[in-house]
């Protein structure tokens, strides 16, 4: 028996959706307990591409889904969602996704602000997925923000859009020129979205922790990546949430002695989309053939995502923000047919090798990668299916991945597709 987090540690995309709906098939429940429909994770099953932004990637293995409180919700963007699934024959009915009555709703607003703001910044933008996450999640800060425990109560409902609809249009206007909102329209779009929600409204903190006090498993799946994390990450390139494995209790409304595991999801190289420091980064050919082959365009806005070698540096630090207890590493096959691999192992500042991965931007952007060089390998990797299979240098750089980052590998793999995975431990075994 054991409950299993999995997080990303370097800056999302690693790979955690197909994890993730792998694993499921062990999980009696799976659990988004952080961001919001900017993650995009990715599942190929029966040769079908499935992107999952706010359902569980769960859903496909017909386990329980639960969007937790720490989850910012657009109620158009879920409904969207359920009904795209329900196209393909998947079902996401009030019987398996269930939505926590405390999780805050993103709203019009939150959208326009986020655009605006981005525009407003000019080149000094984050770069964000424009989705309103940040502006939802500074209104839950400031105590401001709407749940759906409100929405299923109209008056309530009404009262608050109305207040801060007034505030927000005086912002939009006033400071950001930008256009205005209004407070009805937005009460009678969310009255619609509520009476189709509100059956998959609970608490799930009750639900879950009914669920592992009768024995059942839980999958709790991250969003984005340990250096997108408010606190942990390259702030303020971030994202607007705890992304780390700790945040999963307070996003889930459980206690950490639950947790027995929890998995880190690297890929093989690193990408980062949007603005930020990325000390790894490739400009050159190698870089430009890994993005082509990794197909490494976002899952939500279709960006190019940037690419460069495995950086230990920010995989250690995962290992001790999560406290990690194994590896996924994903994506091996991308690397087939490079003649060498480079391994970045430390950051060199002005001649000093830091030690620990630095919170100042502009230290971070004065570090030169320190890089160990290893062979490649020639052959086609993607169709392996044990552990010896692998020729001898995808095994020393594995090993190598293991040593640096002081963890277990405990899953490899080599394709989009389920099948195409190594099992080195099922943390469900
Ligand atoms: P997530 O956000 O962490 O779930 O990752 P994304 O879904 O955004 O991006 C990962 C992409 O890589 C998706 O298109 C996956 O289908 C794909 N993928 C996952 N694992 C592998 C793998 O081992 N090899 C290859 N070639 N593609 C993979
Ligand atoms: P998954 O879960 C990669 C990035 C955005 C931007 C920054 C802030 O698929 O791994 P936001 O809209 O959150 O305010 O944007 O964070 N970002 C991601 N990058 N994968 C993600 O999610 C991401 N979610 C946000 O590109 O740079
Ligand atoms: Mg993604």
């Amino acid at each position: 028996m054991a409950n299993v987090i999995i997080v990303g540690t370097q800056w999302g995309d690693e790979g955690k959706g197909k994890i993730v709906d792998l694993l499921a098939e062990n999980a009696d429940m799976v659990v988004r307990f952080q961001g919001g429909n900017i993650a995009g994770h990715t599942m190929v099953v029966g040769g079908e591409q499935f992107i999952c932004h706010l359902i569980p990637s769960g859903i496909l293995q017909e386990k329980t889904c639960i969007i937790g409180n720490g989850v910012v919700v657009d109620p158009a963007v879920l409904l969207k969602e359920i009904d795209a699934l329900s196209a393909r024959g998947i079902d996401a009915g009030p019987h398996n996704l269930k939505i926590c009555e405390k999780a805050h709703l993103i709203m019009p607003y939150h959208r326009q602000v986020d655009h605006a703001r981005e525009k407003f910044k000019g080149d000094k933008k984050i770069g964000t997925t424009g989705r309103g996450i940040g502006p939802a999640y500074e209104d839950k800060a400031t105590r401001r923000g709407i749940r759906f425990a409100d929405l299923l109560e109209p008056e309530v409902f009404g009262e608050k859009v109305e207040t801060i609809v007034d505030e927000k249009n005086f912002y939009l206007k006033n400071y950001l020129s930008s256009d205005t909102l209004d407070a009805e329209k937005i009460i009678e779009e969310y009255q619609a979205y509520a009476q189709r929600l509100a059956p998959h409204v609970t608490n799930i903190s009750v639900v879950i922790n009914d669920a592992i006090k009768n024995g059942r498993q839980v999958l709790f799946e991250g969003a984005q990546g340990t250096h997108l994390d408010i606190d942990h990450g390259t702030y303020p390139f971030v994202t607007s949430s705890n992304t780390l494995a700790g945040n999963a209790c307070c996003g889930a409304g459980i206690g950490p002695k639950k947790i027995d595991v929890v998995i880190g999801i690297v890929k093989a190289y690193t990408t980062r989309v949007g603005q930020g420091p990325f000390t790894a980064e490739l400009f050159d050919n190698i870089g430009d053939a890994i993005q082509k082959k990794g197909a490494e365009f976002g899952a939500t806005t279709g960006r190019r995502r940037r690419c460069g070698w495995l950086d230990t540096v920010i995989l250690r630090n995962s290992v001790r923000l999560n406290g990690l207890t194994g590896l996924a590493i994903t994506k091996l096959d991308v690397l087939d047919g490079l003649e060498y691999l480079k391994i970045c192992t430390g950051y060199d500042y002005q001649g000093e090798l830091l030690e620990h991965f630095p919170a100042s931007l502009k230290i971070l952007a004065a570090c030169k990668p320190v890089y160990e060089t290893l062979p490649g390998w020639s052959e086609n990797i993607s169709g392996i299916k044990k552990l010896e299979d692998f020729p001898v240098n995808v095994r020393n750089y594995l090993d190598r991945i293991a040593e640096l980052t002081q963890t277990p590998i405990h899953i490899i793999s080599v394709g989009a597709y389920r099948e195409q995975t190594i099992v080195l431990k099922n943390p469900f075994a």
